[in-house]
């Protein structure tokens, strides 16, 4: 059996990874300094507690397993954040992959699926956004990113590994098989926030902005379910494995929804008025981030099958444990 280093599998995505690489005959272990994520998440797979930028930890790791490839979540990923602590986004997210890249490279492990995101590309200039967009990231958050994207790109050009740098846009849902669901401290994603005022931890929601350029004034973003994530992660380490070549790649729906869209939906599913409160545009939020799909499904065969109804239906089972533990 294969092994896969799941660095970060204790956060919402990784760990939603695991279930899909046990179910394709991979052993994933996973490696997670819980700043953010959970012990509870990770579920029948071994949890290393630590930091991926601890050097010692990763010597004995790497003698200790055979990895036939990583895969890496970890990172600090809010975007508002990064902007009032820029270094410790500078220091997670770039310095701490680097410790990560060049134990790697040290053990000769050779495959890696790397996490970014779709704030590499700033500022829209196109409705839909290919692989081949500018990238002009507006935020620290998508400058540490993209200059992790350039350090693993600049060590493949060396022959030194092979690279699927999947680039996110909204990631949503929960696999409500598994009784698994977000959980962001604190939550900064607008579905859990949304539902959070349905089960009464929150009085509402705030919408920053309703003048943009969209449909109704609310920004527009591209949600995908999490189910949907793992699966083209498992396609992009197949591909990887098999045919070593690089890809960069997007993983999103290529359709978007607005704000009041996605509240609309909850609203519905929820059963609950879900009141909102208007506030001012964040800095550095674009009014609307859509991806082009095209490029994974012309890589892989694969696009996203969950629409935004499943999407929320799923987030909110799951966040009222409705489901927990079901198999
Ligand atoms: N959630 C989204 O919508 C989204 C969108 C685009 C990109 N991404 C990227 O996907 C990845 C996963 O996102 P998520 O939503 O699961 O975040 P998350 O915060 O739930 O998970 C990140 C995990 O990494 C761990 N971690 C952080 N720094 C670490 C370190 N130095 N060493 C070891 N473990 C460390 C945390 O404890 C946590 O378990 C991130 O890299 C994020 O930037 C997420």
């Amino acid at each position: 059996m294969q092994s896969i280093l799941v660095v970060g599998g204790a956060g919402y995505i990784g760990s939603h990874m695991l279930s899909h690489l046990q179910n394709a005959g991979y052993q994933p272990i996973v490696l997670d300094n819980l700043s953010t994520g959970h012990r509870d998440a990770v579920i029948n797979a071994e949890l290393i507690v630590g930091d991926m930028g601890d050097a010692a930890l990763l010597d004995q790791l790497f003698q200790q397993h055979r990895f036939s490839a990583v895969m890496h979540f970890a990172g600090c990923i809010e975007v508002q954040e990064s902007v009032t602590h820029p270094l410790k986004y500078y220091k997670n997210n770039v310095a701490a992959t680097m410790t990560l890249l060049e134990k790697m490279q040290q053990y000769d492990v050779n495959h890696l699926i790397f996490s970014s995101t779709a704030a590499v590309y700033g500022e829209p200039q196109t409705a839909l956004i290919t692989e081949k967009h500018p990238l002009n990231p507006v935020n620290p958050y998508g400058r540490s990113k993209l200059m992790v994207e350039q350090i693993i790109k600049d060590m493949s050009e060396q022959g030194i590994l092979k690279y699927a740098i999947l680039r996110y846009f909204n990631a949503a849902g929960a696999d409500k098989k598994k009784g698994m669901k977000e959980r962001h401290q604190p939550e900064t994603h607008l579905i859990p926030l949304i539902l959070q005022v349905a089960q009464g931890i929150r009085e509402n929601i705030t919408i920053f902005g309703a003048d943009y350029p969209t449909i109704d004034g609310t920004c527009v973003r591209d949600y995908i379910h999490v189910t949907d994530l793992c699966e083209a992660h498992l396609h992009a380490l197949i591909w990887l494995l098999t045919k070593k070549q690089n890809v960069v790649c997007n993983l999103g729906v290529g359709r978007g929804y607005s704000v009041l869209e996605v509240l609309k939906v909850a609203r519905e599913i929820t059963a609950h008025s879900i009141p909102m409160v208007v506030s001012e545009k964040r800095p550095g939020d674009p009014a609307s981030l859509v991806a082009d799909p095209l490029l994974a499904y012309e890589t892989w065969g694969w696009k996203a099958s969950a629409d935004l109804e499943m999407m929320v239906r799923d987030a909110w089972e799951a966040s009222r444990e409705l489901i927990k533990n079901e198999v």
